[in-house]
């Protein structure tokens, strides 16, 4: 009865739900009205309820939307709202502001600084507070949902004319005022990257002092270690102190160890990050590949590493090209190569995929894009990652099952995060989801030719919108901004 009464917006018929928990699939019929998951139910038997539109989804799987915990898509959702690259891969959501980065808050005019300069230009940092860039993402409203930390280097731009020293304390007591705004107006944490020029010197109390108002908001503290080389034991070392002494949730950004060198030691990291785990919060994502990538860091430039060129401001010319062949044509070390092509971007071959593996693997690793929106050669991650992780890693390496792959894009994330009402297919909580085949999904794009959409992705919904209609981009501009709790 009730279901002739019931005029619903959309029916998901005979769906495989792999619900975002990590427990095994199940068959149903889904109803989404207003934005909303309203019923579940069994397989069949909303066949006679009304709904505006009926897809019927035999053979495929029924996921929540994936929640892209690690983006630098601040400016991309404003510049770019239709987020192509992220949402044709089923992604819903994205968490922006990582590793010290963010596009808020900006009091000034500046260039900005390698690496603020990974998310545009002088003309992207025009936001004073937090609260108005998130105005102006509701003002846009992009078709993902955007969830913001805090960039600690951004911070320090603010307040430091030269940031190759420590923080004086009446420095950081008017940085620690910037991110109480962003904390009271919604962002989710603050973010660190501590590796970066911009954060280099800062020490260890400088970040403590910041992180310890995190608690009073719930609010988490994310961290681009100090070092992902040899020192990457005691960089984490620093990071699960930072999290002790802020009473905070920690998670430790990309995780990987870098450098032929230091191939096979995620045994002894995760074992560190098993042992912190028995005294505090933690987490990490990842990305499910060999290479990263970032601006040209004159410090990463090694003989024993491989180093594609994706950007050069210097010489465009010589993007995508190897360091080496141009460092071969111009007659020169790497290094002088590597400082020629400056200001540039790089991706760098620096992991085993025996460690990507076992990260990936791990129950506390999330996935994360760390995609780079404005690089002409972008990392293919930007538009394959998580497809990636559903075909490559979970279908044909069998590293996980299909309901864990999910789980370490979903549910776990949104936990983490603390995003509510999203990450699970349960009633109550919000549409955001992912209708894909899992006998086919799988990422197209390659280091050679990274912007390529990926396949097996049927339908993204956001907040009960199509972001993806059989396999076409939409223009819902259905995303929200999420504020911490919200
Ligand atoms: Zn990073
Ligand atoms: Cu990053």
């Amino acid at each position: 009865m009730s279901t002739e009464l019931s005029m619903y917006d959309l029916i998901f018929s005979n769906a495989i739900v792999i619900d975002g928990s990590g427990s095994s699939r199940y068959t149903a019929d889904i109803a989404v009205q207003d934005g909303v998951i309203v019923e579940i139910s069994e397989a069949g038997s909303l066949r006679g309820a009304k709904a505006k539109k009926v897809i019927d989804c035999l053979g495929l799987a029924v996921a929540p939307g994936f929640i892209d915990v690690h983006t630098h898509d601040d400016n991309a959702v404003l510049m770019t709202p239709l987020m192509e690259p992220k949402v044709s891969q089923g992604v819903t959501t994205v968490i922006v502001g990582n590793c010290g980065i963010s596009l808020s808050p900006m009091i000034k005019a500046i260039t900005p600084p390698d690496p603020l300069n990974l998310l545009g230009n002088e003309e992207a940092y025009r936001f004073p507070t937090f609260k108005a860039y998130g105005e102006e993402v509701e003002r846009i409203r992009p078709n993902v949902n955007v969830g913001a930390l805090i960039g600690h280097s951004t911070l320090r731009v603010n307040q430091m004319e030269k940031l190759d020293r420590e923080a004086t304390s009446d420095e950081i007591g008017k940085m620690i005022e910037q991110l109480r705004e962003g904390l009271e107006n919604g962002a989710l944490g603050m973010s660190s990257g501590l590796a970066y020029p911009t954060a280099f010197e800062s020490k260890t109390d400088e970040i403590v002092e910041l992180a310890r108002n995190l608690k009073e908001y719930q609010a988490i503290y994310t961290t681009h270690l100090r070092d992902e080389y040899a020192g990457i034991l005691d960089a984490m070392d620093e990071a699960f102190e930072t999290a002790k002494c802020a009473e905070s949730p920690l998670i430790i950004s990309h995780h990987k160890c870098a450098g032929p060198e230091n191939w096979g030691r995620t045994q002894e990291t995760l074992a560190a990050i098993d042992n912190a785990a028995e005294h505090i919060d933690v987490g990490m994502d990842c990305y499910p590949y060999i290479a990263g990538s970032s601006t040209l860091d004159l410090k990463q430039v090694k003989d024993n590493v491989e180093i594609l060129i994706t950007w050069s401001d210097a010489y465009p010319e010589m993007s995508n090209r190897y360091l080496r062949d141009i460092a071969q044509e111009w007659e020169c070390s790497l290094m002088d190569a590597a400082k020629k092509l400056q200001p540039a971007g790089a991706t760098y071959f620096i992991m085993s995929e025996e460690d990507v593996s076992r990260v990936l693997s791990h129950r506390l690793t999330m996935i994360g894009s760390d995609g780079l929106p404005h690089d002409p050669n972008p990392h293919p991650r930007l538009w394959g990652a998580f497809p990636r992780v559903l075909g490559h890693y979970s279908r044909e390496e069998k590293l996980f099952s299909l309901e864990e792959a999910v789980h370490k894009m979903t549910g776990l994330s949104a936990k983490r995060f603390r995003l509510e009402k999203r990450g699970y297919i349960s009633k109550g909580f919000h549409a955001d989801l992912v209708i894909f085949n899992a006998d086919t999904i799988n990422d197209l794009a390659t280091f050679e030719n990274p912007k390529q959409a990926a396949v097996g992705i049927e339908h993204v919904i956001v907040n009960g919108e199509f972001a993806i209609e059989h396999g076409q981009l939409k223009e819902s501009r259905s995303g929200k901004m999420i504020r911490r709790g919200e």
